[in-house]
């Protein structure tokens, strides 16, 4: 178990700006920052990082806490796992209470390997000749850390010599059991590529076979640190020119990077084997840079090319798609000489939405009026999920591929909805400062109890009771506090609200009494006299009245 001390200690280290914009990317906004919230999908941003209170809210969703929370939150952790990523993410040695549940052994043996399939690369010719055959030249492969993972038995000896865990090697997925429970390693005669967090964290290895094994290439599996789904290989490399350029290319695979950054097209990365999916999402955001999709021109390149830019589009990106030719990958072209071509192609890319305009077209034979209606349908569809703006911008080219007329879309009639804005009535805003105050400065509470009917406070009733129990972790009290429309008010100005409030509420009532079928007419007329003879002229000058109607 981590100590409970060590946890403390890591969360005063800690600054929840850092954190989140690790994943996301935050804007400041007054003294707090904003942005499109992770946990649910919205085009206007209703998550807030307040730096002053370290913790996070979403007025969209109502999800809150602090860094840790954020952190088990999106990326699907327990607690304690979620405090190892933040210590690992901040060099931050935890310290535990029994056994060792930390990542430290993990991380110490992924490092050592490392190490040693770097020097194996000097000493093993093969698979030296294996590179330099492919292009790669020697600063490349120092750069990426390219090294070779030798015999089953060779990597064995090695993780006993160094006196390396065994269990722990297992669990940095470097080693794995077969059936009878027999260690092996994961990687053998293979090119190890190290993979790397986006903070510059070793997690994980990829290997390319050298003696045309049927798996190309193996990754690491699934661990506490790899998540392949989540990574991009190359992403701490290329990250300063993505922040720079505002751009990022996503290609195929491991040599395509490599290839790519040797030619010096360094915001080049890949995603490992799987398609681009929401998980890569926040790496995706940070930077808001374009985004060139970067594939092979096969059936599989542009299948995989068409699914990610519908998701792209979808989540408001801007960028392109550039297919490589004649069954070659950018790594090919680069090493064959071709860099010129290479960096053509990746600025003649074509847009992300005609991209998917024309494959949509591509997969039907428009010849045939059935066909036609079909494929029409589905622009159809994928038209009406843009903004109006860009279907506006983009219906011509529809109607032009599909060989239909602009009109046949009846995009025209349709009006384009008004911006819903969030009004908040004066006196809620009155109401919600006064109980921003009351979590401020809890010593007033008791003058507001004194005074106040909790029917005064409508619908804000139930957030004023849990006001009044100290509840400062419910998710609608952070909110409160963090939400810049409301101030929490110095004593007299606080006073003179409250004092308002009353005001409003009391002569509010007076006006209703009389449809309340539950008193009497003599108790109506009493009620309507008492505050008008005597609650609102105290009101007026300033005397706090108890209510006793
Ligand atoms: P490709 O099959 O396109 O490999 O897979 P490649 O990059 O052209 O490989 P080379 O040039 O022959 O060496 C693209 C990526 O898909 C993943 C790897 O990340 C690879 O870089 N992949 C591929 C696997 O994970 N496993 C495989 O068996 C094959
Ligand atoms: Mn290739």
């Amino acid at each position: 178990m981590i100590e409970k001390s060590s946890i403390e200690s890591l969360k005063t280290t800690l600054d929840i700006v850092d954190v989140i914009g690790s994943y996301i990317q935050l804007k400041k906004s007054g003294t707090n920052y904003k942005a499109n919230c992770p946990f649910h999908g919205e085009k206007t941003p209703s998550f807030v990082v307040s730096s002053t209170k370290q913790i996070y809210h979403c007025f969209g969703c109502g999800v809150g806490g602090d860094a840790i929370k954020f952190v088990m939150e999106i990326e699907k952790l327990s607690y304690p796992e979620a405090v190892e990523k933040l210590a690992s993410m901040t060099n931050f040695t935890l310290h535990y209470t029994q056994g060792n549940t930390d990542h430290s052994d993990t991380k110490r043996i992924l490092e050592q390997c490392q190490k040693w399939y770097i020097k194996n690369i000097d000493q093993n010719p093969t698979a030296m000749a294996y590179l330099i055959g492919r292009g790669i030249s020697h600063a490349s492969i120092e750069k990426f850390g390219i090294g070779f993972a030798p015999s089953g038995n060779v990597v064995m000896e090695f993780l006993r010599q160094s006196l390396l865990p065994l269990p722990q090697a297992l669990e940095s997925g470097v080693i794995a059991k077969n059936e009878r429970d027999e260690f092996y390693p994961r990687l053998v005669d293979r090119i190890t590529f190290p993979i790397y967090g986006s903070l510059g964290s070793l997690v994980g290895f990829g290997g390319r076979t050298i003696t045309n094994h049927p798996a190309k290439y193996i990754n690491s599996p699934q661990t506490k640190l790899f998540n392949k789904s989540r990574l991009l290989y190359g992403y701490h490399l290329a990250k300063e020119k993505i922040y720079k350029t505002k751009q990022i290319i996503i290609c195929e695979g491991y040599l395509d990077v490599v290839m790519l950054h040797q030619a010096g097209i360094t915001e080049a990365v890949a995603t490992m084997g799987t398609a681009l999916t929401t998980d890569h999402l926040p790496l995706l955001k940070k930077g808001e840079p374009r985004i060139v999709l970067a594939y092979d021109g096969d059936k599989a390149g542009v299948t995989a090319a068409l699914k990610a830019a519908q998701l792209l589009i979808a989540e408001g990106f801007d960028g392109g798609v550039v297919l490589f030719p004649d069954n070659m990958d950018p790594a090919d072209l680069i090493a064959s000489g071709e860099s010129q071509k290479v960096m053509r192609l990746l600025r003649e890319v074509k847009m992300l939405i005609p991209f998917v305009l024309e494959k949509q077209c591509d997969a039907y034979d428009l010849s045939n009026p059935r066909q036609k209606e079909i494929a029409f349908g589905e622009i159809k569809q994928f038209l009406s999920s843009l903004s109006p703006i860009m279907q506006e911008a983009y219906l011509p080219i529809a109607s032009t591929l599909l060989g239909v007329s602009v009109k046949i879309f009846g995009f025209r009639n349709s009006q384009t909805k008004p911006s819903i804005q969030s009004v908040t009535p004066k006196d809620d805003v009155l109401i919600l400062s006064l109980l921003k105050t009351l979590i401020e400065f809890p010593q007033r509470i008791d003058l507001v109890l004194d005074v106040l009917e909790s029917e005064i406070l409508g619908n804000y009733a139930e957030l004023f009771s849990t006001i009044v129990h100290g509840k400062t972790e419910e998710s609608n009290v952070i909110a409160l506090s963090m939400d810049e429309r409301y101030h929490a008010m110095e004593e007299t100005e606080f006073k003179e609200s409250l004092l308002r409030l009353l005001e409003v509420y009391y002569t509010q009532k007076s006006r209703t009494i009389h449809k309340d079928p539950n008193l009497s007419y003599a108790q109506k007329f009493h009620i309507k006299r008492k505050i008008q003879l005597d609650i609102l002229p105290r009101l007026k000058r300033g005397e706090f009245v108890k209510p006793e109607l």
